[in-house]
């Protein structure tokens, strides 16, 4: 923000200097000159003719008078030009920004806090509120705020606010209302700016002003129009992309549900998915993964030995069989477009870091962060809990056994990570 202030006050700078430059080589330098010409050449020759001499003088003066008003005057319209090519830059590179940040935000809450922030940065509004509709039909409640103590100033204010509010959504367009008041205890202004989508409505800014007098510019209302519109859209995405956690997070359980439904009662293998899925993100975050890898760390964890759904279960110790888990595992989740990066990580859970897993014996980082994680958290959870052919080892144990196939069968760094997240008691992380 800082650096392209800089940039838009040296291009003002520039412009202003480009402007006086230009108005001085044309008007103040030639009418200079004319005056240097009379002054030596045809004044000295008017010296006798006293009244001719006084009458060029005059109409010199006159003419640099006139020069110089029009320098001044020029001046003045260049930088209230410029003042306002500011303004409308600032705002657009405000609009910009929010673009930015809304079309990564995940949920509604971090879509209306965006929203409230750049609607406040785009007015001299005291406060700025998102309201937003609970569901169809329901009436409008604030989300998000932002600016000088904006629920006490609702509060008072939460009658003229609801006239003003009843009116913007009756005419669908931005409502204003002029109270007149000083601004202290009443706001002197209040807009409301309605959000719509596909002709439907969505939600509403509200924005009162504080000082008295003060008002909302049509820049300002058009620059608040054109934020509601892509908040609308990031509304939108936003609730798609709820739908979307909402649908995948069901359909796992599911699965896992039909994986542990498979088992027979007292298998060990029974909330193995849960519980390297909880580990796993442990070690993720511990590794400072984002937000993205991490959720698909997540179903991956859950999902990693759905192929062996696919599998007869008589043959789960068959080794050839069981080497076929995370090819059939992974045909079938990446059938469903959203879960190909899912499938790809459950793919390759079984390779090892020197190449010599299965099934593509990809080493190193040919193998994806999220597998090589994956690798460790399902080892460590098989060691630790008994299984038909082995007893449990402890978690001390589990960690070294670990730490002896580290750059061989996993990843180091990932090992590493482990140790901090067992070091710290935080399993279950
Ligand atoms: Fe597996």
């Amino acid at each position: 923000m800082t650096h392209s202030g800089q940039l838009k006050s040296l291009f003002s700078q520039k412009l202003d200097r480009a402007v006086f430059g230009t108005y001085f080589l044309g008007s103040v330098v030639p009418t200079a000159a004319l005056a240097a010409v009379l002054h030596r050449y045809v004044l000295p020759g008017l010296a006798r003719d006293s009244l001719g001499a006084m009458g060029m003088v005059g109409v010199l003066v006159g003419v640099g008078g006139l020069s110089l008003a029009s320098f001044f005057a020029l001046r003045r319209l260049v930088r209230m030009a410029l003042a306002r090519m500011q303004a409308d830059n600032a705002r657009l590179e405000t609009i910009l920004g929010a673009s930015r940040e809304l079309s990564s935000a995940l949920d509604t809450h971090a879509v209306a806090d965006t929203a409230a922030g750049c609607a406040l940065a785009l007015t001299d509004a005291r406060a700025a509120y998102v309201l937003l509709q609970g569901g169809r039909g329901k009436p409008l409640l604030v989300c998000e705020s932002a600016g000088e103590e904006p629920a006490p100033l609702y509060q008072r204010n939460q009658e003229l606010i609801g006239e003003v509010l009843d009116g913007a959504l009756a005419s669908g367009t931005p409502t204003f209302l002029e109270t007149g008041e000083s601004g202290e205890e009443l706001p002197s202004a209040i807009a409301v700016i309605p959000m719509t989508i596909a002709g439907g409505l969505r939600g509403a800014f509200v924005l009162p002003h504080a000082r008295a007098g003060a008002g909302f510019p049509s820049e300002q209302v058009d620059a608040l129009r054109s934020l509601a519109g892509l908040a609308s859209v990031a509304f939108q995405n936003a609730d798609l992309q709820s739908s979307q956690r909402n649908f995948f997070s069901h359909v796992t359980e599911i699965l896992v549900v039909a994986l542990d439904a498979q088992l027979d009662s007292g298998d060990p293998r029974a909330g193995h998915p849960n519980r390297v899925a909880a580990l796993a993100n442990g070690i993720g975050r511990e590794l400072e993964l984002a937000e993205e890898p991490l959720q698909r760390l997540h179903f991956a964890s859950l999902l990693h030995d759905i192929g062996y759904l696919k599998i007869d279960r008589a043959l789960h110790y068959d080794p050839a069989q069981c080497r076929s888990h995370p090819t059939l595992g992974y045909r079938m989740l990446s059938r469903i477009r959203l879960w190909q990066d899912v499938a790809k990580v459950v793919l390759h859970h079984h390779e090892w870091f020197d190449g010599s897993g299965y099934p593509e014996s990809r080493s190193g980082s040919e193998i994806p962060l999220e597998s090589r994680i994956l690798a460790v958290a399902d080892v460590f959870d098989k060691l630790t809990h008994e299984d038909f052919d082995r007893p449990a080892v402890g978690v001390t144990e589990a960690v070294e056994q670990i730490r002896a196939g580290a750059g061989r069968q996993f990843d180091p760094h990932v090992v590493e990570a482990l140790g901090r997240v067992v070091e710290r008691g935080d399993l279950a992380a």
